[in-house]
């Protein structure tokens, strides 16, 4: 599989034109880098004199720590900038802030934008490598591809699962991200949630749709629970959150009554009480901190793929050889 694949080329913006070997390829590179987190010296010289900067024009915890331990895990050089501390409150532009770091002759861009698109219109102007931490309601492909990567992990495959994602789908570049990624490695892929939080057209995606929650658990065999992202609703989208609780949240009380165990996955951060309750979130079926732990190695194996080190040295590469 590996002879024929082709390479990712400069960028990573999405995972909906990657093909099935390129994911694979990403996950079956990751799969070295994740003993790097559990040694004691948590540092190889894969990425030495590579030089990075972390631009997150959004908040973020996990994503943006994520990559800095993998950057700095692989002993890259690595810079981070938010908009709040930078220039761009200014009111400089998103081109001129990257050409003003390309002059500083940096590698990577790692890049977390508000806006859809923001990420594949950066990659087409700068030769830096650009790496999309999320835009946007458009993608966040390494949180798909540590979702994919954590649900592999648990259940041995992803051709022919059945997953379902929860939630507020309109809003979110985890479910599309996700949605591409399974549909890609032959999982059957569903949501269900309000109307009024599912894209139009969502069944044009390939996926089924399930009008209730006790539906969507007596079908699947995965849960993907996201988040109410309250910060992009302006009202309207649910009646109250007590309510939503009510009929969408994943409770243990619904999950009994499913027709085998569900593996639970969230990409964070949570509201808990809302569309998922604690004792789920915190129970023997999550994976949520799994989640967390493979985005590092994840995170690694994009890096090291787009500085064009090879998937099959990857294992030699971490030990200290050169790829
Ligand atoms: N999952 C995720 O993207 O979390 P952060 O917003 O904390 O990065």
């Amino acid at each position: 599989m590996t002879d024929t694949v082709p390479p990712l080329g400069k960028d990573l913006v999405g995972l909906e034109k990657l093909t099935a070997g390129q994911i694979l390829q990403i996950l079956d590179t990751a799969e070295p880098f994740k003993e790097i987190s559990e040694r004691r010296i948590k540092k190889v010289p894969v990425l030495r004199g590579k030089t990075i900067v972390n631009l997150f024009f959004e908040a973020s915890t996990r994503t943006r720590v994520s990559f800095e331990f993998a950057e700095k895990r692989l002993s890259a050089d690595t810079v981070n900038i938010s908009s709040s501390g930078s220039s761009v409150v200014k009111g400089e532009t998103l081109v001129d802030t990257a050409r003003n770091l390309e002059a500083m002759r940096i590698d990577m861009v790692v890049m977390r934008h508000g806006a859809s698109g923001a990420a594949d219109f950066l990659a087409e102007r700068i030769p830096s490598n650009v790496v999309n931490a999320g835009d946007g309601w458009h993608e966040h492909p390494t949180q798909g591809l540590l979702d994919l990567l954590t649900i592999r992990d648990h259940m041995g495959r992803l051709d022919g699962l059945k997953v379902c994602i929860v939630g507020d789908i309109l809003h979110s570049r985890v479910a599309r991200s996700n949605i591409y990624g399974l549909r890609t490695l032959g999982a059957e892929v569903a949501v269900c949630g309000p109307r009024t939080l599912l894209p139009p057209m969502v069944e044009e995606l390939g996926c089924q749709v399930f009008a209730h929650i006790q539906e969507a658990i007596e079908w699947a065999d995965v849960l993907n629970v996201l988040r109410l992202q309250l910060e992009r609703m302006e009202g309207g989208y649910v009646p109250s959150l007590r309510e939503y609780n009510h009929i969408w949240g994943v409770t243990s009380e619904r999950l009994e009554a499913a027709p085998r165990d569900l593996l639970i996955l969230h990409p964070g951060p949570m509201n808990r009480g809302v569309e998922i309750d604690s004792d789920v979130a915190d129970g023997p079926h999550s994976v949520i901190l799994n989640q967390v732990t493979n985005g590092v190695a994840v995170r690694m194996a994009v890096l090291y793929l787009l500085a064009g080190g090879q998937p099959e040295k990857a294992e030699a590469a971490k030990q200290g050889a050169e790829s």
